[in-house]
């Protein structure tokens, strides 16, 4: 495994790579989630590049930039031992030097959700990911349901700029209580942590009365909300009950029976953000083509 700060040591030393390639893009901290998508990766590419870059035109002015947990040598260590052949682990100024001015932006879809929560969020997200596909020119990309609007943006964003690269998406990794795995669960303490679980008993208390045939998207909104509520240590941002492609939140209507949901692939997407002590914990459901995508528990060594 070679690791390259630069662009051009980066293109370089690809070149002298003959194959399929895939690319997991990555803030590093990685946890078994992340290892998940690297595997999948080298299952389906000959060869496997993971990008290691904590984006700074992703983070608000009061997010977490400065303390985002960051441990290069144990992400290294880890991506070795998966047998990954290339990691790019740039600098700010390498991404973003003097005088850059150019940065994607994507409409509709990142005006909700977390886009309304964090302004300029998915502008830097769009924008990294653009550059690292340009950079790394992979055949594959790899991406986590666990963020949901992210993998919509980024599908978006392919489409409609014609880019050369297929997404692939992959299923959340969980703890065995149902905490969705997260560099931001280190800010959890013990206390927090207990409570963390709660966001995922509030989407498999939605998903139950979805699966009854619920469809109101008032109630399925409320029944999520609830069982947020229902725990002190936990302050709800947003609870969503949306259609998975416009992320446009269904309607209090009655929306079409199941079978005609599955037929006409109109997915919905369950999702939540809430604060739990210190960190903001995002999760979701997707229920698409007729069944869910609620994730799974990750086996530890
Ligand atoms: P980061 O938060 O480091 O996540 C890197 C990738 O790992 C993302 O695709 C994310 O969805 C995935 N991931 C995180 N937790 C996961 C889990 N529990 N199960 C499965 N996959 C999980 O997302 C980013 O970085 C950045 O926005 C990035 C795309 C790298 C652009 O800067």
């Amino acid at each position: 495994m070679q690791t390259l700060n630069t662009i051009e040591e980066f293109r370089k030393t690809k070149a002298a790579l003959p194959g399929s390639w895939g690319l997991v893009p990555t803030m590093g901290y990685l946890h078994t989630g992340h290892l998940s998508l690297v595997k999948r990766a080298k299952a389906e590419n000959d060869l496997v590049a993971v990008s290691i870059f904590v984006n700074p035109t992703q983070f608000g002015p009061n997010e977490d930039l400065a303390a985002y947990p960051r441990d290069l040598d144990q992400d290294l260590r880890l991506l070795e031992s998966l047998e990954v052949d290339l990691v790019f682990n740039p600098t700010p100024e390498v991404m973003y030097p003097p005088n850059y001015q150019t940065y994607v932006t994507v409409e509709h879809v990142t005006k909700v959700l977390e886009g309304a929560s964090r302004p300029g969020h998915f502008r830097g997200v769009a924008t990294v990911v653009a550059k690292l596909f340009n950079i790394v020119g992979a055949e594959r990309a790899y991406f986590g349901q666990k963020d949901a609007q992210q993998t919509v943006v980024i599908r978006r964003m392919v489409k409609d700029l014609n880019m050369p690269i297929d997404i692939i998406i992959c299923p959340t990794l969980r703890e065995a209580d149902g905490l969705a795995m997260s560099s931001r669960n280190t800010y959890l303490d013990a206390e927090h942590r207990r409570a963390a679980p709660v966001l995922y008993r509030a989407l498999n208390a939605a998903k139950e009365v979805f699966d009854r045939g619920e469809r109101d998207g008032d109630h399925l909104r409320s029944i999520m909300r609830g069982v947020i509520e229902s725990e002190p240590l936990a302050k709800l941002d947003y609870v969503s009950a949306a259609n998975a492609t416009t992320l446009q939140e269904l309607d209090p209507h009655p929306a079409p029976p199941p079978s005609q949901t599955a037929a006409t692939g109109e997915g919905v997407l369950l999702s939540m953000a809430v604060r739990v002590g210190k960190p903001r914990l995002i999760d979701n459901f997707l229920y698409e083509n007729g069944q869910w995508l609620t994730g799974e528990v990750a086996y530890h060594r």
